[in-house]
C-alpha cells in the first residue's frame, strides 16, 4: 500500500475499528430474510437436475433419455447430443477474470473424464420431478484404462515438476548427507471435499442475448466474465449476483452446474434454477488434492538448521492447473544454509482439484511442522526452541524483508497462556486413568496479499448517510460489517449511517473473495475512493467555510463531516457542505493503489497452534482436549468476526487431523462417501473451548495495518495434533486422517 500521507486510522484507537461489532447481517440471516441463491424466485421458472457418469474415462457408448423425457413434468432432457456450442472454460489465472477450474468441454462430446461428470440435464417442474428423471436417464460406455489411484500416480515415471513451485539453494542433499542430526521422513494427505452449509446453487434466466445469474460465488465479477467467455458474449451481457454466500472455502467458484444450468435454460426458453445435491457437489465440485510429501531436515548441535528438503507430489488432472503448493511454509518460516523444495504433479483422470481454505499451506505445514517436531526429539531440544533458534531476519528463501513478523512473540504468548511448561517431552508420560495425555505446538502460516483492480464507490447523502458499493462477497466471515467499521471511521459516521452493498458484478470492482485477501483489497480501494471524496468535496465547499482553502491531505472524516486534521476547529457537516453547493448526494469512485507492497516485502500472517490431545490407550480413539491458536494477523480489524474466522479454520484443522477424507473406489475411482453421513467432519463433541489470541501489531504496509485472518487458522492445526498424539503414545502418525486404526 502507498500512501500519499500517513492513514489517520493506523493509528486511531477510539473508533469503531478494532471493536468487537457483531455482524450487520446477522438479524436478516436469523430471521430467514437474507437471500440465497436459491432462495430466489424467477416466473416461468424450472428446476434442473443432474445425471453423472459412472465411469472415470472413456465415451459413451449409448444413452437413453426417452424415458426420463416421458416422466411427470419434464420439460427438457439435456445431453451432448442437443447441448447449445459452448467454448472450453478459461480457468484461473489464464485471463486476468478467469474463473474455471477446468478447461474440458463442457457437454459437447461422447468423452468421459472422470466418475461423475454430467452427463444429461433434466428440466422440469419441480425438483422432485427433476430428481426423479434425472435417475431414468441410461447409459452406457465404452470404458478406457483410467487414472485412478493416487499410490499407482505416484510413482508413475516422470512426474511434472511446476516451475513455479521450485527453490534451489545450495546443495541441500549434501548439507543432509554432511548434517550431525537429521530426520527424512515421508507424510501422506487425502483428498478432501468442499461441505460449505448452502449447497451451490444458481438461478438464472436469459433476456435475449443477456444472461442474469443469482449464484452463490467466491467471484461475481469473475464468475461474469468467466461465463461471458464460455457463451461468446460480451462480459456487460452477463451479470451475477451473489448477496449472500453459505459458506466458500475456495469451492465457490464457477464449475460444471452453473454452465449446464444456464445451457439449459437458453435451450427451453425458461428461468433455471439448479442446487446441488450434497452428493452433487462432491461429483461436480473439486477439492483438496492428496499429496504426499518428502521433509528431510539437517541441523548442526545446536539446532540451527542447514538443510531444509521438502518435495513430493500432488495430485492434479491434466486439465486444470492447480497444484497443491505444499511447499509455501518452507519458503518463508525458518532460515537454512540450503534449500531444496519441489512440487511434481501426478495426473488422474477425476475430477479437478481446486482451492480449499488455505491450498498448500494446510497439508504442507502438517509435513513441515510434523517433521521439526520429529527433529527436536532427535535434538532433545524442546520443539519451540528449536523453531525460535532458526528464526530468519529477512524471508530465507527469497531474501526480502519482512513487512511485519512477529512469530517468536506469538509462540511465547502462546506458550504462557497455554501452560507449555508442564510439556513432558517423554512420549507416554502423563496418563490419567485409561487416558494417555500429550501436547503438542506448530507454526501457521498464510501469506499476505491484495489482488488489483479492486475499485469502490461511496455515495454520500445530505442526510449524513454513506453508501458503499464494491463487487465484493460476504460468505459469512463479516465482509460487510468489518467495511461499514472502516467506512464509518473514514468518513467520522456512526455505524447506523453506513451501508454495504456487495455481491454484484455491475458494482465496481474485480474483487476476489479469496487468498484471505478480500479485506484488504477492499480497504485498499475504499481507501482510495475516500480520498477521492475528499477531493469532491472540498471542490464545491463555499468560500465562507471553515474547511475553505483546505487540500485534501488536510482534512479527513469526523463528527459526521470534515475536519482540519490540524485544527478540529474547522470543521464542516456533510450536510451542510452538500446544501451549501445545492447537492443532494455526491457519488466518487475510485481504484485502489496497486498492491506494490507485496513486491517489495516477504508479507504473512503468523501464528503458533498449541494442542493438548487425550488417547484412549485401550481403544486407540483420539479427543482434542484444547486448542490455543496465538496469532500475528497484523492490526485485527473486528475482534469478533477475527476470532470466529480464526476459531473457524482450526475447527477445519482439526478436521483434517482426525477425521476429514474422501474415500475413493479405487477401480473405477467413484467417491465413495458423498455425503456427511460419511465423509466425517468435526461435530460440537469433537471440539474444544478454543482459545484464540493475536499480537494485534499494526502491519504499516498494508490498509490499516491488516493481514488476512480467513485461511492462516487451519494452517498447522494437523501438525499440532499429530505432535501431541506422538507425545501422549509415542506413536508418529505421518498420514492424516489420524484415525483410531492407526493408533491401536
Ligand atoms: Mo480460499 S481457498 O482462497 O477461498
Amino acid at each position: 500500500m502507498t500512501f500519499t500521507r500517513p492513514d489517520p486510522l493506523l493509528e486511531r484507537r477510539d473508533g469503531e475499528i478494532g471493536r468487537p461489532v457483531s455482524r450487520v447481517d446477522g438479524p436478516a440471516k436469523v430471521r430467514g430474510e437474507a437471500t440465497y441463491a436459491a432462495d430466489i424466485p424467477l416466473p416461468g421458472m424450472v428446476y434442473a437436475a443432474l445425471t453423472f457418469s459412472t465411469v472415470a474415462k472413456g465415451s459413451i457408448a449409448s444413452l437413453d433419455t426417452a424415458e426420463a423425457e416421458a416422466a411427470p413434468g419434464v420439460l427438457l432432457v439435456m445431453t451432448h447430443r442437443n447441448a447449445p456450442p459452448m467454448k472450453p472454460t478459461p480457468t484461473f489465472l489464464s485471463a486476468p477474470m478467469a474463473l474455471g477450474s477446468d478447461d474440458l468441454p463442457v457437454m459437447q462430446d461422447d468423452r468421459i473424464h472422470w466418475n461423475g461428470q454430467p452427463i444429461a440435464v433434466v428440466l422440469a417442474d419441480t425438483q422432485e420431478q427433476a430428481d426423479h428423471a434425472a435417475s431414468l436417464v441410461r447409459a452406457t460406455y465404452r470404458a478406457e484404462p483410467a487414472a485412478t489411484t493416487f499410490d499407482e500416480a505416484v510413482r508413475r515415471p516422470a512426474p511434472k515438476v511446476f516451475g513455479e513451485l521450485s527453490v534451489i539453494i545450495g546443495d541441500a542433499e549434501a548439507s543432509l548427507a554432511a548434517a550431525p542430526v537429521a530426520v527424512d521422513r515421508t507424510y501422506r494427505t487425502p483428498r478432501h471435499n468442499h461441505n460449505a452449509i448452502e449447497l451451490h446453487a444458481a438461478t438464472l434466466a436469459w433476456d435475449g442475448d443477456e444472461l442474469r445469474v443469482h449464484d452463490s460465488t467466491q467471484a461475481v465479477a469473475w464468475a461474469a466474465s468467466t461465463l461471458a467467455a464460455v457463451f461468446d458474449l460480451p462480459e456487460e451481457q452477463v451479470r451475477v449476483t451473489s448477496e449472500y454466500v453459505g459458506g466458500g472455502f475456495g469451492g465457490k467458484t464457477l464449475w460444471q452446474h452453473q454452465i449446464l444450468a444456464a445451457a439449459a435454460s437458453r435451450l427451453a426458453g425458461r428461468p433455471v434454477r439448479i442446487m446441488l445435491s450434497r452428493e452433487g457437489v462432491y461429483r461436480v465440485v473439486g477439492g483438496r488434492a492428496n499429496t504426499e510429501q518428502r521433509v528431510a531436515l539437517g541441523a548442526g548441535e545446536d539446532g540451527r538448521l542447514t538443510a531444509v528438503i521438502h518435495t513430493g507430489t500432488a495430485a492434479m488432472t491434466a486439465h486444470n492447473a492447480m497444484p497443491e503448493a505444499f511447499i509455501a511454509p518452507a519458503q518463508c518460516l525458518y532460515r537454512a544454509e540450503s534449500f531444496r523444495l519441489e512440487v511434481e504433479v501426478a495426473d488422474l483422470d477425476m475430477l479437478a482439484n481446486t482451492f480449499m481454505r488455505a491450498p498448500g499451506e494446510a497439508p504442507g505445514s502438517f509435513a513441515l511442522e510434523s517433521a521439526l517436531d520429529e527433529l527436536a526429539e532427535r535434538l532433545g531440544m524442546d520443539p519451540i526452541e528449536l523453531r525460535l533458534r532458526n528464526e530468519p531476519e529477512r524471508d530465507p528463501t527469497d531474501g526480502r524483508p519482512f513487512s511485519s513478523r512477529n512469530v517468536v512473540r506469538a509462540f511465547r504468548d502462546g506458550a504462557e497462556r497455554f501452560g507449555w511448561d508442564r510439556h513432558d517431552p517423554t512420549p507416554g508420560a502423563r496418563r490419567e486413568g485409561e487416558w494417555l495425555i500429550g501436547m503438542g505446538c506448530a507454526t501457521a502460516t498464510f501469506p499476505y496479499q491484495r489482488f488489483p483492480g479492486g475499485r469502490a464507490r461511496i455515495t454520500l447523502s445530505r442526510d449524513g448517510r454513506a453508501v458503499v458499493e464494491v463487487g465484493a462477497h460476504e460468505m459469512g466471515m463479516g465482509t460487510a460489517t468489518v467495511q461499514s467499521q472502516i467506512v464509518a471511521d473514514r468518513l467520522g459516521l456512526p455505524m447506523g449511517a453506513v451501508s454495504f452493498r456487495q455481491g454484484d458484478s455491475a458494482l465496481p470492482g474485480a474483487v476476489l473473495a479469496g487468498g484471505s485477501s478480500q479485506t484488504a483489497s477492499v480497504a485498499g480501494a475504499v481507501h482510495a475512493a475516500h480520498d477521492a471524496l475528499l477531493g469532491e468535496l472540498l471542490k464545491i465547499v463555499g468560500p465562507d467555510s471553515p474547511l475553505a482553502g483546505l487540500t485534501a491531505d488536510e482534512v479527513e472524516g469526523g463528527g459526521g463531516g470534515l475536519v482540519a486534521t490540524d485544527d478540529p476547529g474547522r470543521h464542516e457537516s456533510y450536510q451542510a457542505i452538500l446544501d451549501g453547493a445545492g447537492r443532494g448526494a455526491l457519488t466518487v469512485e475510485a481504484e485502489a493503489s496497486d498492491p506494490t507492497e507485496t513486491e517489495r516485502f516477504s508479507m504473512h500472517s503468523y501464528g503458533a497452534q498449541f494442542c493438548e490431545v487425550r488417547v484412549n490407550a485401550v481403544t486407540g480413539e483420539p479427543r482434542v482436549s484444547r486448542l490455543l491458536g496465538s496469532f500475528d494477523c497484523g492490526r485485527i480489524l473486528n475482534t469478533k468476526t477475527a476470532a470466529s474466522q480464526l476459531r473457524g479454520g482450526m475447527i477445519m484443522g482439526l478436521g483434517m487431523a482426525l477425521v476429514e477424507e474422501t474415500e475413493f473406489d479405487e477401480r473405477t475411482g467413484r467417491i465413495m462417501n458423498p455425503s456427511l453421513a460419511e465423509y466425517h467432519v468435526p461435530v460440537h463433541l469433537d471440539v474444544p473451548e478454543i482459545d484464540v489470541i493475536w499480537t494485534d501489531i499494526p502491519d504499516r504496509n498494508t490498509p490499516l495495518g491488516a493481514r488476512g485472518v480467513g485461511e492462516i487458522g487451519i494452517t498447522g492445526v494437523a501438525a499440532a495434533v499429530a505432535n501431541a498424539i506422538y507425545n501422549a503414545t509415542g506413536r508418529r502418525v505421518r498420514e492424516l486422517p489420524i484415525t483410531l486404526d492407526k493408533l491401536m
